[in-house]
């Protein structure tokens, strides 16, 4: 037998293949609450616009309410041969109240509906990775502040630069997550358009009322192109584009993490909270989850590209090609769905060995800028030249084996003579850093009132 929603014109059923190729119901069927509030404001509404009377359109609600509860506890089985979640669930409200259910999709097409029901989902799914962002950045500003004054190396091409401290460090991380959230919430505000009542391209002849069905779903207007209501997946593609920028954010982040667990960095230990062991090498403490926080970007920006290729050259208005946007926006979704939290967790969870970082921040000449600086500001030399003096005196330094701080004042004037005893006090990593108290800089106090702003603000969140 024929399609019971659309086998009219069809003489025979479909081709096994057919059938299992044109499916999405394994993967839609998550859209189901979506669905039935789409479903619900829009009887509400034809009812309302008198295209419906009002018994059919309380007889549809509660039967959708029925359906609805059935599919969250499992109730009832969903069906290939109906294709997608849409027709799944108009099939089973019609079991349930009979013809009624057939005038559901009056001034509607199963186009404006999809559209529909991933707007409001990816809606949901951005406010929860939002509120993920904020108890992300919560836990980094917390560490942040207690970690304010505990200076780590800083790097340029992983070579130590100049020391910073351990919260500034991590505070770059807040401003970060900042944009990225802010990117989300871009694209929520971009996405939240209603298309339902575009129905299947062009719009519809029956008096409907497009503006009370985009209030009813928490919609700010209806789209104003029926066209580009069926046909617009930028929603999708800018959500995934947002979401591939924070995976990057994320994997750096877990890349750190990584790096500052070996056994050659020594700067933190996570706890067997999150971490596991080796089955052949009982000494291993593996960072797991870090590790698969940095391998998961691949995903995500892998599902961008994916939508971006199926939306690529297809033209209006809808196609069936566009059926495929649901499977990498879902994975990538979950993906970041499980690193925020992952992350937050392992954020907490961290502990850092201030004495090795402040160790590994005194080796390498780290303050070779400060000694150059001090030559610019005691001397009046010209920084170019107390670049050169400095590499001189840091060279010599090396050549003994000593730190910056060791080299004996005898030994600097012989390469440049007007350096005083006062040099002495620029040339530890501590006063390196309360030093930087430029905007922005790493000076403990800044990094100290920027963990405490950044913690106001997130709590108003
Ligand atoms: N399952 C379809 C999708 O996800 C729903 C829309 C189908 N529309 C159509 N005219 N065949 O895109």
């Amino acid at each position: 037998m024929g399609n019971k929603m659309w086998g009219g014109r069809f003489a025979s059923a479909a081709d096994a293949i057919m059938a299992e190729i044109n499916a999405s119901i394994d993967f839609d069927k998550r859209l189901y609450r979506q669905d039935i509030a789409g479903s619900k404001a829009h009887a509400a509404m034809l009812a309302d616009c008198g295209i419906l009377t009002r018994e059919e359109a309380e007889k549809i609600a509660a039967g959708l309410d029925q359906v609805e509860q059935e599919i969250a506890e499992d109730r009832f089985a969903l069906s290939r041969d109906l294709e997608d979640i849409h027709m799944n669930v108009e099939a089973r409200l019609a079991e349930l109240i009979g013809p009624a259910a057939g005038k559901l999709h009056t001034a509607r097409s199963r186009n404006d509906q999809v559209a529909t029901d991933l707007r409001l989902y990816i809606r949901d799914a951005l406010d929860a990775l939002a509120a993920e962002i904020t108890r992300l950045q919560t836990a980094l500003a917390r560490k942040a502040e207690a970690h304010a004054g505990d200076v780590m190396p800083g790097f340029t091409h992983l070579q130590t630069a100049q020391p910073v401290t351990f919260g500034h460090h991590l505070m770059a991380y807040v401003e970060m997550f900042a944009r990225d959230r802010g990117r989300l919430m871009d694209a929520r505000a971009r996405l939240n358009d209603s298309p339902l009542g575009a129905a299947a391209l062009a719009g519809t002849s029956f008096p409907i009322d497009r503006a009370a069905t985009a209030s009813a779903l928490g919609f700010d207007r209806p789209m104003a192109n029926s066209l580009d209501a069926v046909s617009a997946r930028d929603f999708v593609m800018e959500t995934l584009a947002a979401g591939t920028i924070l995976a990057v954010h994320l994997s750096r982040l877990a890349e750190e993490i990584v790096l500052w667990c070996s056994a050659e960095f020594g700067f933190a230990t996570l706890s067997d909270r999150f971490t596991t062991g080796s089955s052949i090498m009982p000494q291993k403490r593996n960072p797991d989850a870090a590790e698969l926080v940095r391998a998961k970007v691949g995903r995500i920006a892998g599902a961008f590209h994916a939508l971006t290729m199926v939306m690529k050259g297809l033209p209006l208005a809808y196609s069936k090609d566009m059926q495929e946007d649901k499977e990498p926006a879902f994975e990538a979704l979950d993906a970041l769905a499980l690193m925020l939290p992952a992350m937050t967790g392992m954020i907490d969870d961290l502990q850092p060995n201030t004495e090795r970082m402040r160790e590994a921040a005194a080796r390498g000449y780290s303050t070779a800028t400060d000694l150059a600086d001090w030559l610019v500001r005691a001397l009046g030399m010209p920084f170019r030249e107390a670049h050169h003096v400095t590499g001189r005196i840091v060279r010599l330094a090396e050549e003994r084996g000593l730190a910056l701080e060791a080299v004996p004042l005898a030994e600097m004037q012989a390469i440049e003579p007007r350096i005083t005893a006062d040099v002495f006090n620029v040339l530890s990593v501590e006063n390196s850093v309360a030093s930087r108290v430029s905007f922005g800089g790493t000076a403990p106090e800044n990094v100290r009132a920027q963990a405490s702003a950044w913690l106001q603000r997130l709590a108003d969140e």
